[in-house]
Order: C-alpha cells, then sequence, then structure tokens
C-alpha cells in the first residue's frame, strides 16, 4: 500500500518451538453475513465475539454509512438498521472490501432495492457474482447496469426453487438474506454447506425467519412478513484461524492448546496434520496438538465444505515446506491462489507450480527474507513460515493480514514467537 499511507510490517525471528494455549476470536467469514442480517431485522440486534479486524470495522462504517446506528459496549455491539435510508454501497467501500456484497441481498430483502459497483477481482482469482445476479432474477429482482454500477429493485420477492451451478458461499448466503421475507418459499439446493451459513441461519431464525437445512445442502427459507425480534447473538469461532494455530505448531515442532475452537469444523485440516505425524487430541471446545521434529508429506486437494478448505490451502503448503519428502497440492476452488508461493521460494522452499497444482518438496530449512503479503491467507502462509525460518523475516504489506486476523503477533508471541509490527509508512 503506497502513497505516504501506514506501511506496516512484520518482523519476525524464527526458530522457537510454540509452547502455551491460545484463545482464537469469532469468526470473519460468519461476522460478515451477520452483520449485513442486522438490515433485515427491524429490532435491535446485539452481537457478541465479533472480532476485531479491518473487514468487520468496514462492514459497520458501511451500516453507518446507510443510516444505521451500531455503538459497541464492553465486548458486544448493538445494531440497529431501523434509520437505514440508503441503499447505495458505494465503489470505493465494494473496492475496499469485495465480501460487501453480501449487504446487497439484505438491503434487496427488506428494502427492495440495492445499488453496488462490481466488486472487482482480488488477489486470489476474478471472483465473479454472476450465481449472486443470475438467481436474484430468479427471486424476480430486476437487475439493471449502468457505467459499472449494479441497480437491483423489485416490488415483490418471490419464493423460488433454486439450483446453484457451484455451491458458492457468498451467493447461498445472499439468496438466503434476500428470501427471508419473500412471498412463498425458497428452496436452494446444491448449496454450499459451510458452518458459516448454519451461523446465519440461526441468527436469521432468532430473528423470526422460518429457514432450515443450513448446512446441508438443501436450504428452505419459507418467507416471513417481517423480522422484528430484540436479538442477542454469539459469532461462532473463527475455524481458519485455528487451522493457521495448528500450522504454527506443526512447523515449529511445537505443543499448543486451541481454546474457544470447534474442532468439528477444522476436521478436514486436523486429519491430514495427523497424516504429516502430528498427535492431536480433542474436546468439545479445544484441541491439543504435539507435532513431531520432522513432518512428514501429505497431498491435498481443497473442496467445497466438508473437504480442505481453501482458505487453508497457502497455511498447509507453508508448513509441508520442510516435511520430508514431495507433498502434491491441487487447489480447486479459486483459480490464482498461489501467489504467495514465489515469496516462499524466497525463503528457501522448493514448490513447482503447473496450472492449479503445487509440488512441495520438503527441504532442511527455511531462511528469513524480505517477503511481500499479497492477499490474506497468502500472508498468513508467510507468517508461519518465518516461525520456522533461520535469522530474520521481513513481510510487507501486513495490513492484508490484519484484515482477518486479531492479535496475530500478540497471540504467536503469547506462545513463543517473535514477531514485531514495524510502520515504515509516511
Ligand atoms: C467465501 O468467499 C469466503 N469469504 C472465502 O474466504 C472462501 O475462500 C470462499 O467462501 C470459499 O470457501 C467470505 O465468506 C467473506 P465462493 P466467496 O462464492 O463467497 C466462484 C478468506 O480468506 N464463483 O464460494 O466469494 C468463485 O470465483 C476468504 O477468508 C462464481 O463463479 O466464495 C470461486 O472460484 C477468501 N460465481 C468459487 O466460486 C459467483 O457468483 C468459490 O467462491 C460466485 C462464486
Amino acid at each position: 500500500m503506497k502513497g505516504g499511507k501506514k506501511m506496516l510490517k512484520y518482523i519476525i525471528e524464527g526458530g522457537n518451538r510454540l509452547e502455551g494455549e491460545v484463545e482464537i476470536s469469532g469468526s470473519k467469514n460468519a461476522s460478515l453475513p451477520i452483520i449485513a442480517s442486522t438490515i433485515l431485522n427491524q429490532g435491535k440486534t446485539v452481537l457478541y465475539n465479533v472480532p476485531e479486524i479491518h473487514d468487520t470495522k468496514m462492514m459497520f462504517e458501511i451500516l453507518k454509512e446507510l443510516g444505521g446506528s451500531v455503538i459497541k459496549k464492553n465486548k458486544k455491539y448493538i445494531i440497529d438498521t431501523s434509520n437505514i435510508n440508503r441503499f447505495e454501497i458505494s465503489e470505493n467501500l465494494m473496492r475496499q472490501m469485495r465480501s460487501s456484497v453480501i449487504l446487497a441481498g439484505a438491503l434487496i430483502g427488506r428494502y427492495r432495492k440495492a445499488v453496488f459497483s462490481y466488486p472487482g477481482g482480488c488477489d486470489i482469482g476474478a471472483r465473479p457474482i454472476d450465481l449472486h445476479l443470475k438467481n436474484f432474477e430468479k427471486l424476480g429482482i430486476n437487475i439493471s447496469k449502468n457505467y459499472g454500477n449494479i441497480i437491483c429493485s423489485c416490488d415483490k420477492i418471490n419464493g423460488e426453487k433454486i439450483d446453484l451451478e457451484f455451491p458458492s458461499v457468498g451467493a447461498t448466503e445472499n439468496i438466503i438474506l434476500a428470501a427471508c421475507l419473500a412471498d412463498g418459499t425458497t428452496v436452494i439446493t446444491n448449496a454450499a454447506m459451510e458452518p458459516e451459513i448454519i451461523d446465519l441461519q440461526k441468527i436469521l431464525n432468532r430473528m423470526g425467519a422460518k429457514i432450515k437445512g443450513a448446512g446441508t445442502n438443501k436450504i428452505e427459507i419459507q418467507g416471513v412478513n417481517q423480522l422484528k425480534k430484540e436479538v442477542k447473538y454469539n459469532i461462532m469461532p473463527d475455524r481458519i484461524e485455528t487451522g493457521t494455530f495448528l500450522c504454527g505448531a506443526a512447523i515449529t515442532g511445537g505443543n499448543i492448546i486451541i481454546k474457544n475452537t470447534n474442532p468439528i469444523e477444522i476436521s478436514p485440516v486436523i486429519s491430514k496434520l495427523e497424516e504429516a505425524g502430528c498427535k492431536i487430541e480433542t474436546k468439545k471446545h479445544e484441541i491439543e496438538i504435539l507435532a513431531p521434529r520432522k513432518l512428514k508429506c501429505v497431498d491435498i486437494k481443497t473442496m467445497p465444505y466438508p473437504g480442505f478448505p481453501t482458505d487453508m490451502q497457502s497455511i498447509f503448503v507453508a508448513t509441508l515446506t520442510i516435511a520430508k519428502g514431495t507433498s502434491i497440492i491441487v487447489e480447486n476452488i479459486f483459480e490464482n491462489r498461489y501467489k504467495y508461493v514465489q515469496e516462499l521460494i524466497k525463503m528457501g522452499a522448493k514448490i513447482n507450480i503447473e496450472g492449479k497444482v503445487a509440488a512441495v518438496k520438503g527441504v532442511r530449512k527455511l531462511y528469513g527474507s524480505n517477503v511481500k503479503a499479497e492477499d490474506l491467507r497468502g500472508g498468513a502462509a508467510l507468517v508461519v513460515a518465518a516461525l520456522a525460518s533461520k535469522r530474520k523475516t521481513n513481510i510487507e504489506n501486513i495490513e492484508y493480514i490484519l484484515r482477518g486476523y486479531e492479535n496475530l503477533d500478540k497471540k504467536f508471541n503469547n506462545l513463543g514467537a517473535k514477531i514485531k509490527i514495524v510502520n515504515e509508512g509516511g
């Protein structure tokens, strides 16, 4: 991020085994659609366990820009959207955070209108929203485009049968939000099954919605007249943050206990780490990992939930750079999610990319270097690699990482890491 803006970087001194306990924050990817869902509720919504990260702060800013009120009291957010009187999400905000497209479904659901710009691609791919738009039209929403803006409007929303060509998380969430106050029932088949969608269903039903099936590939939304309840909700823990700390322990031969988490939601990562030689014990809200001195190579294929999560691909590849043998990784979800690899190679990793396949040949050691984060999870991968590297690693552009992780440096330092944040900006 240039132009005199803050240029924050991490300086990480690697080589320490991680030991101790860490508490996981609330889920970024559950928080964003849940914050959008408060637009549908005419009553006040109180949210607990919202992670203090850039993306949630941005969502609250957008709610306020639309006329909503957001009051932070101790650790909770009190949200009142009854005075929303604007329905346009500015291009600048959409550019800063493409996941703000999730507000469209809620705005249309409540006010029958929304204007937003194409979120545009980002660091991991084109990120189209064709599945969102084509299914909005199926619900009876008129969509027109001018000068890059998308204008959605309708008199009423008609419940419909919708079959998703791909189990898109965002499209599933946006259709649910738009269909809560529809005339009639909407049934989504081939729906995404991610746990964050179960969290969204839970809070919407507390507001008075009638939704069932989240977590399966068939979700039914029976339209109701209004949502008007005083709702309190505790956001689920972040399963990708959990996976990030598991990998931090794995790459440093560490032994940590992860608290405030849900092991079931990260089970594909747990089984792959066990295959790599880690000993893992789980309780209802806790995971203990004991890593071997040397990890074994494993093969990974990212898939929609409940398969191995694409958000853990880069972080797991970083972990495998010093494993024994060669690991084969296939990224099946996003078309451009290997940008971080060139940075790992600067640190001594041996990785070959052929299309969506990465071959990671384990090396004895990584060496600290000057590297750059280019997206959220790619940046997290560089942090994990730096924890096990000899010498110091400088990671620039850590604003990407701060979008999705709350106090990542402090949490790792409490486990024995040596991470410093430095502001190099003007
Ligand atoms: C959500 O993004 C997550 N973001 C992503 O996490 C996550 O990687 C992704 O789901 C997959 O699990 C949030 O929840 C805020 P998709 P989303 O729609 O909804 C294609 C992170 O690091 N597609 O399931 O955008 C798309 O191009 C972020 O926390 C279409 O073709 O993901 C991609 O290839 C990164 N047309 C695939 O589907 C569409 O209309 C999966 O995308 C929509 C998506």
